[in-house]
């Protein structure tokens, strides 16, 4: 597969993202590996997790404890794989999702990370998501300790908005490399960070790409121009977003989430898809 960069890194220009394999709806493990294998037979070397996507209480980091056993049972090299995870958000099993963007808190949720990933460090840790409590800069300035420590290798930011991004750029320097906002065609409004990201050089990782897990499969009927492009390249609707999104600018590495392999297989083949600057004028307009 065509890669793109992250920090030093070049993985897979599309990745997998693992939620739809551990929240609500989730299959069952068997198929959860197939759907990790079959990625990673396609050239996916980035797959986005977190330790927040369980469904109970009692299983925090279960998409993280299924990735590290995917990868160990896995034939071929996963050397070059990145899996990038994140902490800050918390699910105490009644289906909402609370934060605590503390440094203790931190701090103790990447050891618990690094245990079930079994890795000396984390390639990619990510702050999910500003807490409200919490001045930002003492979430971030946490990231810099664990960085510092060896614990992560990189660090990234998740649902932050163009001033934090620039905040945590000057407490990271260039050991930021990512920031995880949700963008679709239904969600655009982060497109200025998206532009910013372009500018500083640093990964941007669409979340919910195609509209999140319970709208993924309407994404033709919802957006008729993604239908129609589709139709004109053979392909489906979901393959030409994920490529309209990839052709916005080279630091764009999408991460769907999957919890079947044709779905996966299916994305990966937008990095092959060349749309002609007429159809992503069109696809533009669609919002
Ligand atoms: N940072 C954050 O706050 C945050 C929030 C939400 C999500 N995320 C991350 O972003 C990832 C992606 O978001 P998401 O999973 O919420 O939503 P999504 O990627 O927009 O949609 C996921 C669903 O799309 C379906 N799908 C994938 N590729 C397809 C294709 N080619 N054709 C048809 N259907 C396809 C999958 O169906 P099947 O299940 O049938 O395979 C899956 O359930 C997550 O997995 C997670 O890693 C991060």
């Amino acid at each position: 597969m065509r890669t793109r960069r992250i920090g030093g890194l070049g993985v897979g220009a599309i990745g997998l993202g693992g939620m739809p394999m551990s929240i609500e709806g989730r299959p069952d493990e068997q198929r959860s590996i197939a759907t990790i294998h079959a990625a990673l037979d396609a050239g996916v070397t980035l797959i986005d997790t977190a330790d927040a996507y369980h469904l109970h209480a009692d299983e925090v980091g279960h998409n993280e404890s299924l990735i590290a056993r995917a990868l160990a049972g896995y034939d071929g090299d996963t050397s070059d794989v990145l899996v990038a995870t994140k902490g800050g958000h918390l699910r105490p099993g009644d289906g909402s999702w609370t934060q605590d963007g503390s440094p203790e808190h931190l701090r103790e949720a990447c050891d618990a990370s690094l245990k079930r990933l079994g890795v000396e460090a984390i390639g990619l840790y990510q702050f999910h998501r500003p807490d409200p409590e919490v001045p930002y800069e003492e979430s971030i300035g946490a990231l810099r300790d664990l960085l510092d420590a060896g614990k992560i290798r990189y660090a990234g930011v998740s649902n932050a908005n163009s001033e934090q991004i620039r905040q945590a750029g000057d407490i990271l320097g260039d050991r930021l490399v990512s920031v995880q906002n949700q963008f679709s065609p239904a969600f655009r409004s982060s497109e200025a960070e998206l532009e910013l990201c372009a500018r500083m050089g640093i990964a941007f990782l669409p979340w919910s790409p195609l509209g999140g897990i319970s709208k993924a499969g309407e994404l033709g009927s919802r957006f008729a121009p993604f239908a129609e492009v589709a139709k004109a390249h053979d392909v489906s609707p979901q393959q030409v977003c994920l490529a309209w999104m990839l052709a916005k600018a080279p630091v764009v590495i999408p991460i769907p989430g999957s919890s079947r392999p044709e779905t996966i297989l299916d994305s990966v083949r937008a990095v092959d898809l060349e749309l002609t600057p007429e159809e992503l004028g069109r696809l533009d307009a669609a919002g």
